[in-house]
């Protein structure tokens, strides 16, 4: 079951945050950063209780939001809680009248089966890149830039 998350999943989204991180797959964030942005977040939740994933949709601009922090847990992986979590962000984004969703990310194919097109990173707004600059790669960011159109 999907979710929005709450004050209680903080700690195992900072350390699945922190796990996927040091294999270089996402930025980590700080619990602070999380307790500011607790509210982006949804979790799958399994009938018994475990966190098995999440994901956070970031309001950007008018029209634009950011998929981020997206994990489903090692042992969860491959059985679609992944889709399900990008489809959940995709129904809020509707919901809340945004209508371009993007990510920055190294799983292109697995966004690319989700619909995702790839695009130049220059073509975001300036925004975007004030939480680049709290990634250790910054300059050099080597992520792919794909986004959904509503
Ligand atoms: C990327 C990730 C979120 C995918 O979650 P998941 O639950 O395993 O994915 P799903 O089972 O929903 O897969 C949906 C589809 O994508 C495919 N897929 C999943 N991971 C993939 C990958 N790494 N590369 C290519 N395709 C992938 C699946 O095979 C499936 O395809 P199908 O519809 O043809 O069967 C998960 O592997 C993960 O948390 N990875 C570590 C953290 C990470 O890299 N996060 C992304 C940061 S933006």
């Amino acid at each position: 079951m999907i979710r929005k998350a709450s004050i209680s999943d903080i700690k195992i989204i900072h350390s699945g945050l922190t796990h996927f991180s040091s294999k270089g797959l996402l930025l980590s964030r700080s619990l602070s950063e999380l307790y500011d942005q607790i509210r982006d977040f949804a979790v799958n939740e399994e009938e018994d209780g475990t966190i098995s994933g999440f994901v956070a949709l970031h309001i950007v601009w008018d029209d634009l939001a950011e998929i981020r922090s997206l994990a489903v847990m090692d042992r969860f992986q491959k059985k679609g809680i992944g889709r399900n979590l990008v489809q959940h962000c995709i129904s809020e984004a509707i919901t809340l009248g945004l209508y371009r969703i993007f990510t920055l990310t190294y799983q292109q194919v697995f966004f690319q089966k989700l619909g995702f097109l790839l695009i130049d990173k220059s073509k975001l707004p300036h925004k975007v890149w004030a939480d680049c600059v709290k990634c250790p790669k910054f300059p050099d960011c080597d992520e792919s830039c794909l986004i959904l159109e509503l």
